[in-house]
């Protein structure tokens, strides 16, 4: 299991870029993250053909990794960090039970790279995710634990919705079953969905006055970052995916202060 890190092909280790060498079969976990680069450009360092895994194989048919594993080098590729943001560790137990020698090579994840906007990664609370709501389901996850966080004067840091887009009949047919990432939450939309919630439960937990910070494509040369109050970022435009938001504590140590200053 070897973690990517967060931007392109030439993030992996060394260790890990090794061991996916010599791999018979390589995998990548294709639903949760997005890098800055091609399947092909990967393939391509790597010198291996990637097979893209997609949530049902993960979740539902693993054993068509595990027993592969059984027989040979496989390499379990995912963005960012292996057990960060989003874990695998049912893969994991599954793979030990099954008697699979495992051996995990990390990497960079979003929740340690977002160090870079200057809060203490110390001082952050639970970590929420703003999900694209449907029609029959809004939920509002995400408000109560900024509430939470807020009342323990701890900073928030929000993930945003990837949206997957089904493979259609047609593609099925043509032998494509991957579903792929379709729409990424943008920090705009983001910041929206909190203000609907505040609209309808008027709990003062986030305004158009709430100070918060931005970040896009963290890990890339062009990474932006931008603080400011609510109203201030929805009228930026952060660019390219992925985004992700954070919402400070209301006490900040000089150093924070000192460092936010430089990304409003
Ligand atoms: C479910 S998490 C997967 C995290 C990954 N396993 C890791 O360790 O970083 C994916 C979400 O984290 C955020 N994210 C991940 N990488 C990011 C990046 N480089 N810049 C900004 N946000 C990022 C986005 O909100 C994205 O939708």
């Amino acid at each position: 299991m070897i973690g990517l890190g967060l931007n392109d092909q030439k993030d992996i280790t060394l260790k890990g870029l090794e061991a996916v060498k010599k791999s018979k079969k390589v995998f990548l976990e294709s639903y949760t993250s997005r890098l800055n680069c091609s399947v092909q450009e990967l393939e391509k360092l790597y010198e291996q053909k990637i097979i893209l895994a997609d949530r049902e194989l993960v979740e539902s048919k693993a054993d068509k990794i595990l027993d592969s594993a059984l027989k040979e080098d496989v390499s379990f590729l995912v963005i960012g960090d292996v057990f960060s943001a989003t874990t695998h560790t049912d893969l994991y137990i599954r793979a030990l039970e099954k008697g699979i020698k495992l051996e995990v090579i990390n990497n960079a994840s979003i929740l340690n790279a977002i160090g870079i906007v200057g809060l203490e990664l110390y001082k952050f609370g639970k970590t929420t995710s703003i999900v694209f709501p449907l029609d029959n389901w809004k939920p509002e996850t995400h408000y109560n634990v900024l509430k939470e966080n807020q009342a323990m004067d701890l900073h928030t840091l929000a993930l945003l919705d990837i949206k997957v887009k089904e493979p259609s009949p047609e593609d099925i047919k043509k032998g494509n079953n991957n579903p792929l990432p379709e729409r990424y939450m943008t920090v705009n939309e983001g910041i929206r969905s909190l203000l609907d919630i505040e609209e309808k439960r008027r709990e003062g937990i986030f305004t158009l006055d709430t100070f918060c910070i931005g970040c896009a494509r963290i890990g890339s040369k062009d990474f932006k970052i931008i603080a400011g109050t609510a109203k201030e970022l929805l009228e930026k435009d952060f660019g390219e995916p992925l985004h992700c938001l954070i919402i400070p504590s209301k006490n900040l140590h000089d150093i924070e202060r000192e460092m936010i200053e430089k990304w409003k």
